[in-house]
């Protein structure tokens, strides 16, 4: 096993009614002034943003928001939301809604505290961050794992970068997480949030570690197994409490770093996916799923023990050669994933057959110009970008 750090500060306040502690655990953590984040309005059209201001003004607390938050969030809003949150004099970040709104309240809680220096520097690493502000979260959706993660995924609309910035200032203070909140999510947002939650953990699960790590592993594959088993049903019936709550819990678990914990992280889904949502827009959980096989088939002989491994703890797969059980587990997820009627190509992902100059361009973004390598457990360099890109457009 691996070293490790690891330090998830971030008090979680989760069951039915959660967001109902907001006002106290705020006013126990000694904010003040609160600058609130969040989307489109799903939070408005429920009552929840009325509600959490409505209570916190009347424990003394002085609000102000800000919704506008697109999925994919946009560095313009954040930019614009720093210099409101300034001007407000705020001392306290509050996201209302999913990972999007989440990490914007992050990049706003970098940005007003560091007013000298432009916030994307951050993301761009041409600054490094010290400090920030506290940052509370109530989550809407269970997908990105932000409410708890070290990390926040902005995309700068002027260039079509997506970038996401790894720092401990990253994790949030506090999350209100409240399973009932979930049941209004639009379905195409509960399976793409569902995939997500999946990716997380497999992108932990394979990398070039080759030490021992039963209990990580035992951990990464029963999450697994219970996120699939409860997206069946909360397919099925979004108001399934019990199910919605595993969902929920798995999305926290997934990101917070357990499932990495003595082995790391690799990514590569991610790193791919970004390019497709940086350019076309696309919703992140359909962006990974629509590369997950690609990437499989590309780099499944890197480690066929380990494919084989994943096939039998989580699928059940304990036929065939290792090779063919290696295989078999991919077909199976792939079929999974085709049957919650998530995107397995670019096709089905809603972006068509691209040109060859576009993969370039995507794998040219991806590898910083071509100067770098993603990923662990298959690096990826350009020339490598470019093969997976190629297998899944279709
Ligand atoms: O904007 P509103 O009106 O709130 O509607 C949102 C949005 O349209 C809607 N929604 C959320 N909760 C709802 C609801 N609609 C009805 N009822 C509710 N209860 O869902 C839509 C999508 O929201 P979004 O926040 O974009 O989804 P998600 O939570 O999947 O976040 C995706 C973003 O997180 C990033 C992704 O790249 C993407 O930008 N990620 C962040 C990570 C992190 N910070 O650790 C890790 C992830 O890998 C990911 O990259
Ligand atoms: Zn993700």
């Amino acid at each position: 096993m691996q070293a490790f750090n690891f330090k998830v500060p971030t008090e979680i306040v989760f069951g039915r009614d959660a967001e109902e502690k907001v006002a106290e655990k705020l006013s126990a953590y000694n904010a003040h002034r609160v600058f609130i984040t969040y989307g489109g309005g799903s939070v408005v059209k429920s009552g929840l943003l009325g509600k959490i201001e409505k209570s916190l003004q009347s424990a003394g607390l002085f609000t102000q928001a800000k919704g506008g938050v697109q999925p994919n969030p946009r560095l313009s809003w954040v930019r614009e939301a720093i210099k409101e949150a300034l001007a407000f004099q705020a001392d306290f970040i509050l996201a209302i809604g999913g990972g999007s709104v989440i990490d914007s309240a992050k990049a706003v809680a970098h940005g007003t505290a560091n007013p000298e220096i432009d916030v994307w520097s951050f993301w761009s690493g041409t600054a490094t961050l010290t400090k920030s502000l506290p940052v509370g979260t109530v989550l809407t959706l269970a997908a990105a794992g932000s409410e708890t993660s070290d990390s926040a995924v902005i995309t700068n609309e002027e260039t079509g970068k997506k970038a996401g910035l790894n720092t401990p200032f990253n994790r949030p203070a506090l999350a209100f997480m409240n399973p009932e909140l979930t049941f209004t999510v639009p379905k195409k947002q509960l399976i793409c949030g569902i995939s997500d939650i999946l990716m997380h953990t497999l992108e932990r699960y394979f990398t070039n570690v080759k030490e021992e790590n039963a209990l990580t592993d035992r951990i990464a594959e029963s999450l697994l197994k219970t996120v699939i088993a409860c997206s069946f049903r909360a397919i099925k019936d979004q108001t399934d409490y019990d199910a919605m709550s595993e969902i929920m819990y798995a999305g926290t678990i997934s990101h917070c770093g357990l499932t990495e914990l003595g082995r790391c992280k690799d990514f590569a889904c991610h790193k791919l996916g970004h390019e497709l949502s940086g350019r076309f827009d696309v919703t992140h959980g359909a962006s990974l799923t629509a590369i997950w096989g690609s990437w499989a088939e590309y780099v499944y002989r890197d480690d066929i023990p380990r494919f084989a491994q994943f096939a039998e703890k989580v699928w059940n797969i304990t036929s065939g050669t290792e090779e063919e059980r290696a295989q078999a587990g991919i077909a199976k997820t792939v079929a999974y994933f085709k049957e919650i009627q998530m995107p397995t190509n670019f096709t089905e992902l809603g972006i068509g057959v691209q040109k060859e100059d576009v993969l370039v361009q995507l794998a040219d973004s991806c590898t910083a110009g071509g100067t770098k390598v993603v990923a662990n457990f298959h690096p990826i360099d350009k020339a490598t970008a470019i093969e997976i890109y190629r297998l899944a457009n279709k």
